[in-house]
């Protein structure tokens, strides 16, 4: 039953339109009637957060993307150093790490054979491991010290979706409580960013609900056979996240840059008609990544912007704009990546390609 397509044409589809719920499962139901979060199957003390000194997030794929976002959150909340590695880079590497680090090992599937070897090799280190799973009893969740489910349901479709906006929510929640315990946090701040959070919900479904005009994009760029995703801070996470989407499931060649780095060679990549999907949900940063789509535009790039609501300012740079609601910019990743979820989908869909299955690729990789 769950693993039905429940009227829909793909399983990718579903999931995607699934996040709503998502996002409301994984956080309303560790919320206690006072609004605090509790997370019952992580026994983190106090004592044992004011022994932390460093985090490491490790993780491949989808996961590593949301881990980019959880450094964010880490760092801004609790204000600990946090480092996000590639699973299969971070084994060989000898990272530093010893009993005052915690590693956060995030994986849909709990299956993934080079972030359970990363896991193992932290813990033999000494580090206590905290993992961000979707499975439970799966071997990550088994070997861990604290395991937190994102309560995502199962995730059929290769190309990850629903894991990954849960992912980044479960990420906002963890830093939340170890601001709070730590003291690094008011409450009232605190409980200002869970409702934002609860918000986003309803947000993701106001997205969802205007996806006509994501097969317009889907439809003006579906030829190409390459394309850039432009962003600057948590945007660029996003960007990277787009860009992975797009080649799992339609097979176009394309690339996350960081905006401002673009200058320093990437731009020379540039021609007439190239898509370059600008992505501006953060408020600081707006007018930054609005001139480094300029930059591209007057190169002759086809430039598509994913904007917040009311910053009309990109119209006048970008050939198609889509608005995501308005949103706090520190929680913006949970919108952003919907758009982009939905147009590598639809391209995929208009070129005829297997979407569920895409080519070469697994769900879980269980080889290294
Ligand atoms: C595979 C999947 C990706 C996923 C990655 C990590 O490559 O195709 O969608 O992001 O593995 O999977 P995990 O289950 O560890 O999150």
């Amino acid at each position: 039953e769950a693993a039905s397509k429940a009227g829909y044409e793909h399983f990718m589809l579903k999931e995607i339109h699934e996040q709503p719920k998502g996002i409301t499962d994984t956080l309303e139901k560790r919320l206690d009637e006072k609004g605090f979060i509790k997370l019952d199957d992580i026994r983190l003390t106090k004592e044992q957060l004011e022994d932390i000194s460093k985090v490491y997030v490790v993780a491949c794929g989808t996961a590593y993307h949301a881990g980019l976002v959880g450094r964010y959150a880490i760092e801004k909340f609790v204000k600990i150093p946090v480092e996000v590695e590639i699973a299969s880079e971070f084994r060989y590497r000898d990272p530093f790490v010893d009993d005052k680090t915690l590693v956060i090992i995030v994986s849909q599937s709990g299956e993934t054979l080079d972030t359970l070897a990363a896991l193992r090799h932290a813990k033999k280190k000494g580090a206590r491991i905290l993992s961000i799973t979707n499975v439970v009893g799966s071997s990550i969740a088994r070997e861990s010290d604290d395991v937190f489910y994102t309560w995502a349901g199962p995730e059929i479709a290769v190309a990850s979706t629903k894991a990954y906006t849960t992912q980044i929510v479960s990420f906002y929640m963890i830093a939340l409580y170890m601001a709070l315990k730590l003291g690094r946090m008011d409450e009232k701040e605190y409980k200002r960013i869970i409702e934002e959070i609860k918000l986003t919900s309803g947000k993701v479904q106001q997205i969802i609900d205007q996806d006509s005009k994501l097969v317009e994009i889907a439809k003006a760029i579906m030829d190409r056979q390459h394309g850039f995703f432009l962003g600057r801070g948590l945007d660029y996470n996003t960007a990277m996240e787009g860009s992975l989407k797009m080649k799992e499931v339609s097979y176009i060649h394309t690339e996350a840059f960081a905006a401002g780095e673009l200058k320093h060679g990437s731009i020379a990549l540039i021609e007439e008609g190239t898509p370059v999907i600008g992505i501006a949900s953060q408020e600081n940063l707006f007018e930054k990544i609005v001139s480094n789509m300029k930059e591209v535009k007057a190169r002759g790039a086809f430039v598509v912007a994913i904007a917040q609501e009311g910053n009309t300012e990109v119209e006048k740079v970008a050939d198609m704009v889509f608005y995501i609601p308005k949103v706090d910019s520190l929680l913006a990743s949970i919108l952003t990546v919907v758009p982009l979820q939905l147009i590598a989908y639809h391209v995929a869909v208009l070129k005829g390609c297997d979407v569920d299955k895409p080519r070469n690729l697994a769900k879980s990789v269980t080889v290294e």
